[in-house]
């Protein structure tokens, strides 16, 4: 057990927290939780405020944070030399300065692993609205304006037989490429590292991103947020991407360019766009972007089912009471 002079550990829980992981760490023996009240609990904790509470005496031993929340060199010297661990709920960690956690000798924690399948569900679910105009199709209805029936009357493209390349087969992204197995589609991915027996477990191909662009219908960027793949999908990407080709974005905004993307949608040099993440988040309605019929947008929502959620609050739970009790974290940031 990590010791404070028997003092209990102080953990800092930057906003609302699911009671499944918030019991964990409230039966952990000698662990305050301190957690702002509601109803500001459920907003992210303004940057100002992370920071003074940090600050203030007697300090902090861990905090648990999530993906809106900017951890960076700054707001870890206000915390000083008390703070020894960082929990994120959520899986990615780019809104972490994961260097300057390390130079701290901080130990950081993710919530990897449980929403894998729960977010590949959502990607599909993405993917098949998109292609399929689903969003035009509930908008007609709902506006009373449901055209009569026409040959090419809602026409959108197949799923079924199509060539999908996946940007990066983590986790995620061969959980994605199993289901589309489903759909009989041909899968390509591209990757920093060839990973083909892997890739071979799901029938996904290694390319070079270049082909990727050129031979897949439906391209779906699924690698971390990094200072390489910050805005890979810019006007050169979509100008080697087919006419038809619809891009599937559920990673991080910042990967794609969105100026180029609407220049991309409004031009026709693809055909349409699903997104669950953007920049900023959450992207006002008068963005350029929301006014076009060919990009479904939605509100970072992959992760969120009650029970996914759930597991990862648990998973953040459980790296702050490792870090406690003087273990490795399980679920450690890697690197
Ligand atoms: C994560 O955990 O990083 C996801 O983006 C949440 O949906």
């Amino acid at each position: 057990m990590a010791s404070n002079g028997g003092e209990p550990w102080r953990v800092l829980v930057t906003r609302s927290f699911p009671e499944a992981g918030l019991l964990l760490l409230r039966e952990e023996p000698n662990l305050e939780v301190v957690i702002p009240d509601e109803p500001d609990a459920s907003d992210a904790m303004p940057y100002d405020k992370m920071k003074k509470m940090l600050a203030e005496a007697p300090g902090y031993d861990a905090l648990l944070c999530f993906l809106t929340d900017k951890i960076d060199a700054e707001l870890l010297d206000s915390a000083g030399s008390r703070l020894k661990t960082v929990s994120t709920m959520s899986v990615g960690y780019n809104h972490m300065d994961v260097a300057a956690c390390t130079d701290r000798k901080l130990s950081l924690g993710h919530t990897p692993d449980v929403l894998t399948n729960t977010v590949a569900d959502f990607i599909l679910g993405v993917l098949i609205a998109t292609c399929r105009r689903i969003p035009a199709g509930v908008k007609v209805v709902k506006d009373d304006v449901w055209g009569k029936w026409a040959p090419l009357y809602m026409c959108g493209r197949d799923v079924h037989h199509a060539t999908v390349g996946i940007m990066g087969l983590g986790r995620i992204g061969m959980a994605v490429a199993k289901r589309l197995a489903g759909f009989d589609c041909e899968i390509l991915y591209s990757d920093a590292f060839r990973m083909d027996e892997r890739a071979a477990t799901v029938g996904a191909t290694y390319v070079e991103f270049d082909d990727l662009l050129a031979r897949s219908d439906i391209v779906i960027p699924l690698c971390p947020l990094t200072a390489e793949t910050t805005g890979l999908f810019d006007a050169t990407a979509f100008g080697k991407m087919k006419k038809t080709a619809v891009l599937v974005n559920c990673s991080r905004g910042e990967i794609v360019n969105q100026d180029a993307l609407y220049d991309a949608l409004k031009n026709g040099t693809i055909w349409a766009a699903g997104l669950d993440v953007t920049v900023p988040e959450p992207l006002p309605a008068s963005d350029k972007l929301v006014g076009l019929e060919n990009c479904m947008i939605v509100p970072h929502m992959a992760s969120a089912t009650v029970a996914c959620r759930e597991d990862m609050a648990r998973i953040a739970a459980r790296n702050v009471i490792a870090a406690h009790r003087g273990e490795k974290l399980p679920h450690a940031v890697p690197g």
